[in-house]
């Protein structure tokens, strides 16, 4: 699903709002998937997984910065993500189901930290980026 001029403007906003503490959102949305979906945790099997560990905000920060680039190219992500998306599917080989995964934790976070933004109108508008974001990063290019 697409997301409509409506739904771009509140994520665009919410962005704006968490400035630079992009990265510790994504940092605990990757502490509760490896938690709460133990079976993910292969796939980040070189890194430290302990919650707060600087590893793991170190990927959070990269994750972060991905998210913010895809901001960016919402009219083109496939070419914007192709190299993260030849990372994901072809070397690591990640299940496409892991994408819809993090979304939900990334969800979940960003609904506890900013409780008064989260209307439903703000859940369809995320749910609609990060699953254009997850169908880009799952689909092996070229
Ligand atoms: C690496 C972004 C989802 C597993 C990366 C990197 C970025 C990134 C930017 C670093 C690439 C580099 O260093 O060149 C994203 C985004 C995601 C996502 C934006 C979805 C919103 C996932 C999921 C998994 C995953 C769902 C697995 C469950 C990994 C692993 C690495 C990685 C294992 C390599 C880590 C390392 O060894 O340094 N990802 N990722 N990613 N990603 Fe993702």
């Amino acid at each position: 699903m697409a997301l409509s001029a409506g739904d771009e403007a509140l994520v665009r906003a919410l962005w704006r709002k968490m400035g630079s503490n992009v990265g510790v959102y994504t940092t605990e949305a990757l502490e509760r998937i490896v938690l709460a979906f133990p079976s993910t945790r292969i796939y980040f099997a070189p890194l430290d997984l302990s919650p707060g560990s600087m590893q793991l905000r170190a990927h959070g920060k990269k994750v972060a910065a991905a998210l913010s680039v895809a901001l960016g190219h919402l009219d083109d992500l496939p070419d914007a993500l192709s190299a993260l998306s030849d990372l994901h599917t072809r070397q690591l080989r990640v299940d496409p189901t892991s994408f819809q995964l993090l979304g939900h934790c990334l969800l979940l976070t960003l609904a506890r930290h900013y409780p008064g933004d989260f209307s439903p109108a703000m859940h369809r508008a995320l749910h609609r980026f990060l699953t254009h974001v997850a169908w880009a990063l799952a689909s092996p290019c070229g």
